[in-house]
């Protein structure tokens, strides 16, 4: 059964259809970036009434490029959580009108699981069990999944995301917000070890992260100095190999620990190419192969949702009612 998938949890709007059989037939996105750059960061009100504006036109544009009738849509899967309370609320409450007038079931997804499973959309699909690294604007996390739904958080951030410290530490280097992408592209152009930052956490056991002590480092470096272009490139530069060689070191750990033969990354943050090069590299050593969800279903899209309530619809997901919007879900409560 084809499902057509909603994201909604913060500032994109993303719509997809899958089928089980032919994969990915369709998937629009529209981003909010724009609206938020003013404020320096997603202004939820305003997230949840763009939301209401863009679904039912990417809906019919989706459905037009599968050229797929409403008819042959079996399902509605939409973002359940965690996530901006009103934003959820408009694609649960749209999803599940829709649902209901097409006398078909809606399913509530939680937003991390369709993270993890991003990397099944690509050719060479991951077998469970694998871990995974999760590492977006809201979340880092390193997860054993040993199968649809059972997920066991090993480790996660005590204080701000991966994703956040590469905004926050873009905003002191002048980007524009959301500035992770431009700081990775900055720091293409910077030296390495010019400048060197902490690698939070490596100094003691354990697969949990912190990254704000870092992000306060960049700061102090830079108080009272005009740097010029070159100089913003190697801070950008140093900042990132801190980012990168702490979360390699932490997955290279958890490899160690897990046995797991498949190494899964996903999120905002797995865009990175260094990430994902190190990330590569660490995975051979175990002799264990790397899985990247291709750049664009790193970040929040539609595409994931649909496949997460595809999966979940196999399993009989339709049989209860339709999970409510949550803010707040914790991973390891989503069940099977
Ligand atoms: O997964 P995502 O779209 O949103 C959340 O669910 O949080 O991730 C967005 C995050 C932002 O913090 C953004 O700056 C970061 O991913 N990001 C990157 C890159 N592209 C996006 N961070 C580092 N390098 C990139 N190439
Ligand atoms: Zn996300």
């Amino acid at each position: 059964m084809r499902v057509l998938g909603i994201e909604t949890s913060c500032d994109e709007t993303g719509v997809a259809v899958y089928d089980p059989v032919a994969g990915l037939l369709s998937h629009r996105l529209h981003t909010q970036v724009a609206m938020h750059q003013a404020y320096g960061g997603v202004v939820p009100e305003l997230a949840s009434r763009d939301h209401v504006r863009r679904l039912l036109p990417l809906v019919q544009a989706a459905l037009e490029e599968a050229g797929a009738a409403p008819a042959s849509i079996g399902a509605v899967a939409y973002t359940a959580g965690p996530g901006l309370i009103g934003a959820l609320l408009v694609g649960a409450s749209f999803a599940r009108a829709l649902a209901y007038a097409w006398s078909i079931p809606a399913i509530g997804v939680h937003h991390l699981e369709g993270h993890l499973l991003a990397p099944l959309l690509e050719p060479r699909p991951p077998a469970f069990p694998f871990l995974a690294l999760l590492v977006s604007g809201g979340h880092t996390m390193l997860v054993d999944v040993a199968a649809l739904g059972e997920y066991r958080v090993l480790g996660e951030s005590l204080d701000d995301a991966a994703g956040e410290a590469f905004d926050k530490t873009a905003k002191l280097l002048g980007l524009p917000y959301p500035g992770g992408a431009a700081l990775a592209a900055l720091a293409e152009r910077g030296r390495a070890g010019v400048y060197r930052f902490p690698r939070p956490m490596l100094d003691r056991p354990g697969l949990d992260f912190s990254f704000s002590g870092l992000k306060t480092a960049v700061r102090v470096a830079l108080r009272g100095r005009v740097l010029d272009e070159t100089a913003r490139a190697d801070v950008a530069r140093a900042f990132e190999d801190a980012v990168v060689d702490t979360l390699t070191e932490k997955c290279r750990r958890a490899l160690r620990a897990t046995g797991r033969e498949r190494l899964v990354v996903a999120g905002g943050v797995g865009a990175n190419r260094r990430l994902r090069e190190r990330l590569a590299g660490v995975a051979g050593e175990y002799g264990a192969s790397a899985h990247f969800p291709r750049p664009q279903f790193c970040t929040d899209n539609g595409a994931m949702i649909a496949l997460a309530g595809c999966l979940r619809l196999e399993r009989g997901a339709n049989r209860g009612p339709p999970a409510p919007a949550r803010a707040n879900w914790p991973l390891d409560e989503v069940g099977n």
